[in-house]
């Protein structure tokens, strides 16, 4: 009976695991319906004899994104919220434009798997293992090279030239969402504790006032 309990317990584990990006999709497509209220775990097929090619469809991404802020990069996605056709697909795309030294700031995707390419450029990108190891993965990538960022990690890219850069990056889920490390833990609102964050990070509350200032 109780190694009965360890399968079943283990089984639960290893479904959640399986599950932890987009599930298979059970119809040729889904393309989301915007007009309705309904909410499911994404979103609620619109009539299939009303989808039309527009629907699976996007045009921009030969545009340079704006880099004129802080980090100097920016994200352009074409992802389910561009593309109603890619719900229920677990695949969506995006471009990155870099400065001459921008960055894309440490962040990770809460589900999806990346695969990068670089189209213009060279950029530093790395990613770093989970608790306890917490090793960093880094190379520095050209033209045309590929580079994975496995899905949860903590990912960054850096453009290590006076030149601009641009990317392609494919993510394995329709909504990958973005959780960007210094904009969570010092941007929130309502805001951490200091408390929390001093002993969090071993300084002293003022560093913490000074790193909340700036996001
Ligand atoms: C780029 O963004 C900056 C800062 O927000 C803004 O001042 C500038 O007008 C933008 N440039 C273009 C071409 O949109």
């Amino acid at each position: 009976m109780a190694s009965q309990f360890l399968l079943l317990a283990c089984l639960a584990i290893t479904a959640s695991i399986a599950l932890a990006s987009d599930p298979s999709s059970l119809q040729d497509f889904c393309v989301a319906d915007r007009s309705t209220s309904v909410l499911v775990n994404g979103h609620v097929c619109k009539d299939p004899k009303l989808v039309v090619a527009d629907d699976f469809f996007f045009s921009g991404l030969h545009l340079a994104g704006n880099t004129s802020n802080p980090a100097g990069s920016r994200v352009t996605p074409a992802n389910v919220a561009q593309i109603p056709g890619l719900n229920t697909l677990g695949i969506s795309l995006v471009r990155i434009d870099y400065a001459p030294w921008g960055i894309n700031a440490p962040h990770t995707h809460p589900r999806a798997t990346e695969v990068l390419t670089v189209l213009e450029g060279s950029l530093q990108v790395g990613f770093v293992t989970s608790n306890p190891e917490n090793r960093l993965i880094t190379k520095v990538l050209q033209k045309g090279d590929v580079f994975v960022f496995p899905v949860g990690l903590v990912h960054f890219q850096h453009n290590v030239g006076n030149v601009n850069a641009v990317a392609i990056a494919a993510l394995s889920s329709q909504n990958p969402g973005a959780i960007t490390i210094a904009n969570a833990v010092f941007g929130s609102k309502p805001a951490i504790s200091a408390d929390v964050l001093a002993k969090a990070f071993q300084v002293d509350k003022d560093t913490i006032y000074d790193f909340r200032s700036k996001f």
